[in-house]
């Protein structure tokens, strides 16, 4: 097997696909994919994509991600975001990706929380991601390594040369001039999340290993509204359009509790509603419920169709049925610090984009449906640094093909501890003595004899932890509350 390219993709989402397509074809190019490479981030999200809906409307676009992200975004990483957004939304069309529209043929936007317009382009109805997924894969002329788990990257002296990989059952290294992340988040650290089960954090973790900077790390957000009953550990996702077309949070007694917490309701946002739901679970130890009876039952079916398939295979008549819900693990605003281009800014010839990259862009709290734009966007800036910067030949640097042993046999169950430990103490709403006790003891887990995937995972996790406990001050999606002991149930 070839082991040598120009450039090695790690991650088959949104991001790393689209750097991928944004290639010349001239290059020598590998995606590798952990598993499947429908096993990603992108695949699952249902909402859709958010992009100004007219010229007048970016700097609204600019404002809404700036008052979700609370103040601590990177200006200048959301004006990237809002204005290079309708020039990639209409890259896509032009390659033959077809939105929703409506029956003369306009786009079809929807609102989402904290969007102050409708700007949510969809497709297939709630599989956006899916469709723009399986859109991308079609179109790619690279090939993709399937099953192959990134072990480390190879670095020496500040550049990086490639990765180690874990394949067929062989650890060997594949080499490249250009090494790009676009691996996703963190999700499985939580055991209640939304994401891919391959979502792991590994290549966050190996960052660490070698002293890259990672930012933001407390900044975990949590979905208001996943059905997080059933032995699954992906929870299924109730999408944020549902409440942006009239959904609404109730308890058990029908109680719209949430204008409680903020007079925006149902649409505040996601932070707010999540921990609206949280306390007012753990205050009344009511149940809380998705109402979705103000659907009309066709007009659901066809707009909501995968909602509607996954709730009606579990055995809810919806939307006549209120669905129970809770807030789950759902992105990762902290990530690898890059630049505006995904420059990793202390290693030459590593980039980072899409979830795993830190531009300051979602700042402390994601605006809803911005996620997938940001992979469109920043991945045509990495393509354009890379094809004004690979150089022809790279000086050769082998690198040795030993690894540590990846899986021991009690990392499973430090693994749930872990993942337990991660929603109670560094979730939805944090007190600063539980952090310091999951602080301690994910320090006691990195000092057992482990393998190395599990010391990612905790390295990442103490990062999460240590980040929360240095952010003295709620914000955004960092709540630290004093007095109110967080009962485990
Ligand atoms: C959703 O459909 O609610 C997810 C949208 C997002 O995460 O931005």
């Amino acid at each position: 097997m070839k082991t040598s390219y120009d450039v090695l993709i790690i991650g088959t989402g949104i991001a790393g696909l689209s750097t991928a397509l944004a290639l010349p074809k001239s290059l020598s190019v590998l995606i590798v994919s952990k598993d499947y490479a429908w096993e990603c981030n992108t695949f699952y999200a249902q909402g859709g994509v958010a992009v100004a809906n007219n010229a007048a409307d970016v700097p609204l676009h600019v404002k809404d991600t700036l008052e979700a992200g609370a103040g601590h975004c990177n200006p200048a990483s959301v004006d990237v975001l809002c204005s290079e957004g309708p020039i990639a939304i209409q890259r896509l069309i032009d390659m033959g990706f077809q939105f929703d529209k409506d029956t003369s043929g306009n786009l079809l936007y929807t609102k989402e929380a904290a969007h102050s317009t409708n700007r949510i382009l969809h497709a297939g109805g709630d599989a956006t991601g899916r469709y723009i997924h399986l859109f991308l894969m079609q179109q790619l002329p690279f090939p993709i390594l399937y099953n192959t788990q990134v072990t480390d990257l190879l670095i020496d002296e500040g550049e990086c040369y490639g990765a180690r990989v874990f394949h067929n059952d062989k650890i060997f290294n594949l080499y490249a001039k250009k090494v790009i992340i676009a691996s996703g988040g963190v999700g499985s650290l939580y055991e209640y999340h939304t994401n891919a089960r391959t979502i792991s954090a590994d290549m966050q973790g190996i960052c660490l290993r070698h002293g890259i900077v990672l930012t933001d790390m407390e900044m975990m957000q949590f979905h208001p509204t996943a059905f997080v009953l059933g032995n699954s550990v992906r929870k299924q996702l109730l999408s944020e359009s549902l409440r942006g077309e009239g959904a609404q949070v109730v308890d058990e007694d029908g109680k719209r509790f949430v204008f409680e917490y903020d007079p925006r309701g149902e649409l505040a946002p996601r932070d707010v509603v999540s921990r609206a739901i949280f306390k007012h679970k753990q205050k009344t130890g009511k149940e809380v419920y998705l109402d979705l009876s103000t659907f009309e039952p066709e007009h659901f079916k066809q707009r909501f169709p995968s909602i509607y398939f996954n709730m009606t295979t579990i055995g809810y008549d919806v939307p006549k049925q209120r669905i129970p819900i809770s807030p789950a693990f759902h992105y990762s605003m902290g990530g690898i610090k890059t630049d505006l281009h995904g420059n990793v800014l202390t290693v030459k010839d590593l980039y980072a984009v899409g979830e795993c990259a830190h531009t300051g862009v979602h700042g402390a709290n994601r605006l809803a449906s911005n996620s997938l734009l940001e992979g469109l966007v920043f991945s045509a800036r990495v393509a354009n640094e890379i094809k004004q910067t690979i150089v022809n030949p790279k000086k050769q640097h082998l690198f040795s093909e030993t690894e540590e042993v990846l899986i021991m046999e009690n990392d499973k169950i430090l693994k749930n501890e872990l993942r337990h430990l991660m929603w109670f103490y560094a979730g939805i709403v944090r007190e600063t003595h539980t952090l310091e006790k999951a602080q301690k003891r994910v320090n006691e887990m990195l000092d057992m004899s482990i393998g190395k995937l599990l010391r990612l995972r905790l390295l990442v996790s103490l990062e999460i932890i240590t980040s929360a406990l240095n952010r003295k001050e709620s914000l955004g999606a960092h709540y630290l509350q004093q007095g109110m002991d967080i009962c485990e149930s």
